[in-house]
């Protein structure tokens, strides 16, 4: 495993690292002996930085990260979120003790005093232009029960937004094979201003491994199910936003680019780890099967010259026109 240097905290973090949303909800069946047992296979694999929220699940994900926190000497930094317990995105939804609440539970879920990285999840555009909400969290940090912070952001123009808060350590945007916008337009703004980038979504919810057809059934309680169409929460965190039957052919063209060896899984989180301003991609995995595959894409070679381009052709081509323009 290779690590890169997260923001200005010092951290060297796993470039691939572990998304812990399905180990909590939303992602059919999950089985929590399974889940932790992904995670301490992440572990194993040299993984030391874990992505969860307040509302995977419940506390379900937190929990699981806090156990798992527990049971190995190794040091693992998790990054949580906060403000997707509110009904709806306000401004004002944001205020010190909403936040207080939060941040309560979530260290009560974590069994931990201080959260490494709490990250504001998803919040509507306009609380970027409300710098109060940034001296909140500064203030928290002062309090010690936060240790850095940073945001998750929807759009490419919030991250750039974000960052001009000169204490957001962290950017989590999706960033994929079906997603290059964000290298476009932000990339080189965060790494002037020293921000971690952390890549999430980076399997396009799985349709990135391949294994996905228009014949694939998904769980009832599962996303790729009920929210293709955004009907729960932004449709670019199911399947990156991008319609099914471009995307599966997007895909068929992208595996005609694969060298023989890896799988379409390492070589979607290769290209991530392509590009230097990323600090890690955080794919989510439910089993330690998908996660020794995952991080094992750490040691694959770069992809050469030439197949980047084809893959920035086919972006260009097939997917920039569906999703450019909304993310
Ligand atoms: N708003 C936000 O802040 C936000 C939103 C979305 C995600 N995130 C974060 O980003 C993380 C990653 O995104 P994501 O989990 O949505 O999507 P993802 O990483 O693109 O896809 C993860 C899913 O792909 C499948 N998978 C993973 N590795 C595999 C492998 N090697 N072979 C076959 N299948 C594999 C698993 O599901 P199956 O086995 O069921 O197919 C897994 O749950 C999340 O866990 C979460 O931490 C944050």
């Amino acid at each position: 495993m290779n690590y890169r240097t997260l923001g200005r905290t010092g951290w060297r973090v796993s470039e691939i690292s572990f998304g812990a949303w399905a180990i909590g909800g939303l992602w059919g069946d999950v089985d929590d002996r399974e889940s932790l047992a992904a995670l301490h296979k992440a572990v194993d694999c040299g993984v030391n930085f874990i992505d969860t929220a307040d509302v995977y699940g419940m506390g379900r994900s937190e929990k699981l990260c806090g156990q798992l926190k527990r049971e190995r000497k190794e040091e693992v930094l998790i990054a949580t979120k906060a403000g997707r317990k509110l009904p709806q995105q306000t401004v004002e939804g944001y205020s010190r003790e909403n936040l207080s609440v939060w941040l309560d539970e979530s260290l009560r879920n974590l069994g931990v005093e201080t959260i490494d990285l709490l990250q504001l999840h998803c919040p509507s555009t306009d609380l970027y232009y409300h710098p109060e909400a940034f001296g909140l969290l500064d203030d928290f940090v002062r309090a010690g029960k936060i240790r850095y912070y940073g945001v998750s952001v929807e759009r490419v123009e919030e991250a750039l937004k974000a960052i001009e808060f000169p204490n957001v350590q962290s950017v989590q945007i999706i960033f994929n094979m079906f997603r290059h916008r964000p290298a476009r337009l932000f990339f080189n703004e965060a790494q002037r201003r020293k921000v971690g980038i952390l890549a999430r979504v980076p399997l396009a919810s799985g349709l990135l491994t391949g294994k996905i057809t228009r014949e694939t059934k998904f769980a009832q309680d599962d996303h790729r199910n009920f929210n293709r169409h955004g009907e729960m929460f932004d449709v670019g965190e199911t399947f990156s936003g991008v319609d099914l039957d471009v995307a599966l052919a997007a895909v068929d063209e992208l595996k005609s680019l694969l060298i023989p060896g890896p799988s379409l899984a390492q070589f979607a989180l290769r290209w991530i780890l392509m590009f230097d301003a990323v600090t890690c991609a955080i794919p989510g995995a439910k089993r330690p099967a998908q996660v020794q595959e995952n991080c094992d894409a750490s040691g694959l070679p770069s992809i050469p010259p030439d197949i980047m381009e084809r893959i920035e052709s086919i972006y260009d081509w097939k997917l920039a026109p569906l999703v450019d323009q909304r993310w």
